[in-house]
Parts: structure tokens; C-alpha cells; sequence
């Protein structure tokens, strides 16, 4: 090589090589050395080479796997003998070396070389780019078992939901602003799934969330979560219904139900001490009733 070099030199190239000091080689510029693909769309892998040598280079493209793979050999931009039967019909070499392919797979992504060499030139220019490749993502949608809940009430699991979309990361907003993993505000790892824990009245919002990935962003229609109080009646519905229940009918059999029949008969015919027996009797049940009621709210709060 380097007796060919020199001889180069003296033959063809004297004057360049001795006025500029430059040594004879293939000088490959790459704009882009990561390029981002969509499934179906197409990657440019963009390169372009200077050459003191006016012969065809020879453009050779492979894709580095274990064993890497050839995409394609071409002297210009004619395909040397039959690729691939995965790359036929989607690729293309132009004039300046760059590798059009189309039709991208999920397969495609991966790092690929490239080596441009002409026969007179010592060294080969070589360039690496790096392919991504994605689906698109179809518009999440928020998932929730109910979107009215009671505050206090156990989680509230909010999902991210779409169908179609690779490599995918995921942001929560409330209200318009980002949600991070706070205490009540839980994130899944992979951050796809909201947690609310213990509900309170502030949680009462809108929520959206936004599903990235390097071919783009999309965002879900907000979704509105409500809220409601917990008031005392419903305590008293929801976790002491059957107290209450046992309450009334104390209640009613000691007052109501008994008391007239007692009473009644009893004042009609002896006045002066069955009347204040009766008073006594039913101050001792007014009093009976009170501990009741008192021993239930007790109860109550207790369960709740
Ligand atoms: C290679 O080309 C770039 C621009 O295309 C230039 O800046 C650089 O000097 C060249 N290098 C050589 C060794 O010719
Ligand atoms: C090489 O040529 C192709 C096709 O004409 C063009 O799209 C691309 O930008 C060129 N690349 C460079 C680095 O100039
Ligand atoms: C998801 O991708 C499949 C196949 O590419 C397509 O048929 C389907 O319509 C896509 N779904 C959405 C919601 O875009
Ligand atoms: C979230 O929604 C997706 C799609 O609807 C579903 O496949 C997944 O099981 C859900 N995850 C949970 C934890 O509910
Ligand atoms: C949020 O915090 C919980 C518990 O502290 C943890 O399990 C989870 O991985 C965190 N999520 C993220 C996205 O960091």
C-alpha cells in the first residue's frame, strides 16, 4: 500500500500530494449519525464522500448484528449481485453513497455501517449510523373503574391506555400540570398506571395523560374525576345502618309500643301513685334510650 501510495504520488497526484500534504483517501462526511424511523416509513441514511480519484467507489452497507448482515454492495450506484431477500425491492444507493431503504420493519432498528473504498485511494472511508425504528402511538385513553368516587374511599387506579405504539414512556397531569410519585399519588414504574390512595375533596379534577416515544408524543382526552363528601348521614348510612336500624326499634318497643298501654290504664284508676310509678318507669326508659343512643354513636365511630 504504501509503495502504491508512493507511486501515486509521483505518478498521478504529484503536484496534490506534495502541495497539500493530504494523503490519498476516501473523506466520508455523515450529517446525521442517528436517524428515527416510523413502521411503513422510510430511513435516509444520509453520507457523502470526497475522492481525489475519479473511479466509482465501491459503497457497501451492513447492519451489525452478531454476525453482521449485508445489506448491499454496489460499484456506484450499481447493486452488486442479488440482496437479500428482506432488503430486495426496499433499498436504493445514491451517487453520494447514501442508502435510501423503505418500508421500514420493526426489525430495521439497529446500528449500520458503511465503507466507501475506491480501488486507487489507501484508505477506505467508513461511518456508522444508528437506525431507530417505531410504531406510532394511537391516542391513549384514561381507564377508571369509576369516575365518581367518595372521598376517604380506598385507590383509585387511573390507566393509560392505547393500542397500537413502541417504546413508550408516560406523563400524568392534574389539572393541567405534571404529576410526579408523591405519597398519595402513586406511579407504576414504568409509570403507565396512576394510583390515587385515600381520596380527598382536592382530588376533584381533570386528568390526562401523555404517552411519548421517539417518533412522537400524543396525547389522552382529559378525564374528569369527581369527588364527592362524606357527609354524616351517609356515615351513619353506610357503617351504622344496622345500628340505627336496632336503635329505632328499641326505641319504639320501650316508648312508643309499651309505654301507652302501661300508663294508661294504670292513671285512670289509681291517680296519686300510679302516675308517679309510670313517671318513674319512663324516666328510667328515657334514660335506658339516651345510653342506647349514646353506646351506638359510640359504635359508629368506633367502625368508622
Ligand atoms: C473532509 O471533508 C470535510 C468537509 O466535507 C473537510 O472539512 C475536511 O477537511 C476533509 N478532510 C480531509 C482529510 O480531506
Ligand atoms: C446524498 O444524495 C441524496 C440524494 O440526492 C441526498 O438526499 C442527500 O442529502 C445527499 N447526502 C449528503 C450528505 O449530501
Ligand atoms: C394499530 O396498528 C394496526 C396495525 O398496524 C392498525 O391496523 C390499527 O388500525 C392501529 N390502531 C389504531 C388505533 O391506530
Ligand atoms: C391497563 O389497560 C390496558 C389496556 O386497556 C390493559 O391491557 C391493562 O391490563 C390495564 N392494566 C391494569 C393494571 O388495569
Ligand atoms: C413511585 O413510588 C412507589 C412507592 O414509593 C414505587 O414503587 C414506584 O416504583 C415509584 N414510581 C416511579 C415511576 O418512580
Amino acid at each position: 500500500n504504501i509503495m502504491r501510495f508512493a507511486n501515486h504520488c509521483i505518478l498521478d497526484l504529484l503536484s496534490v500530494c506534495l502541495s497539500t500534504g493530504e494523503v490519498l483517501a476516501v473523506n466520508m462526511t455523515i450529517p446525521n449519525t442517528l436517524i428515527r424511523g416510523t413502521v411503513g416509513g422510510e430511513a435516509l441514511f444520509s453520507v457523502r464522500y470526497s475522492s481525489f480519484s475519479p473511479d466509482l467507489p465501491v459503497i457497501k452497507w451492513q447492519l451489525k448484528r452478531e454476525k453482521s448482515v449485508t445489506i448491499v454492495q454496489s460499484i456506484g450506484t450499481d447493486i452488486i449481485g442479488t440482496p437479500r431477500p428482506e432488503y430486495r425491492d426496499r433499498i436504493l444507493v445514491f451517487e453520494n453513497g447514501t442508502l435510501l431503504l423503505h418500508n421500514l420493519r420493526l426489525s430495521d432498528d439497529g446500528t449500520y455501517d458503511v465503507e466507501i473504498s475506491i480501488t486507487d485511494d489507501t484508505f477506505t472511508g467508513e461511518g456508522t449510523i444508528t437506525l431507530t425504528v417505531d410504531e406510532l402511538i394511537s391516542r391513549p385513553y384514561i381507564h377508571m373503574e369509576s369516575s365518581s368516587v367518595l372521598e376517604l374511599s380506598e385507590n383509585i387506579v387511573l390507566n393509560c391506555s392505547h393500542e397500537n405504539g413502541t417504546r413508550t414512556s408516560y406523563k400524568w397531569f392534574k389539572g393541567g400540570k405534571p404529576l410526579t410519585n408523591e405519597t398519595r399519588f402513586v406511579l407504576s414504574p414504568d409509570q403507565k398506571l396512576l394510583t390515587i390512595t385515600r381520596v380527598l375533596m382536592t382530588d376533584d379534577d381533570i386528568y390526562s395523560c401523555t404517552v411519548e416515544n421517539p417518533v412522537g408524543s400524543i396525547t389522552s382526552l382529559p378525564i374528569k374525576l369527581t369527588v364527592y363528601k362524606r357527609s354524616s348521614l351517609y356515615i351513619i348510612l353506610s357503617t351504622g345502618g344496622i345500628f340505627l336500624l336496632i336503635t329505632l326499634v328499641t326505641v319504639c318497643s320501650n316508648v312508643f309500643c309499651f309505654t301507652t298501654d302501661d300508663v294508661h290504664p294504670k292513671t285512670t284508676k289509681h291517680n296519686g301513685v300510679n302516675a308517679v310509678t309510670s313517671l318513674y318507669i319512663l324516666q328510667q326508659k328515657v334514660s335506658l334510650i339516651t345510653t342506647l343512643v349514646l353506646f351506638h354513636l359510640v359504635a359508629f365511630s368506633a367502625v368508622y
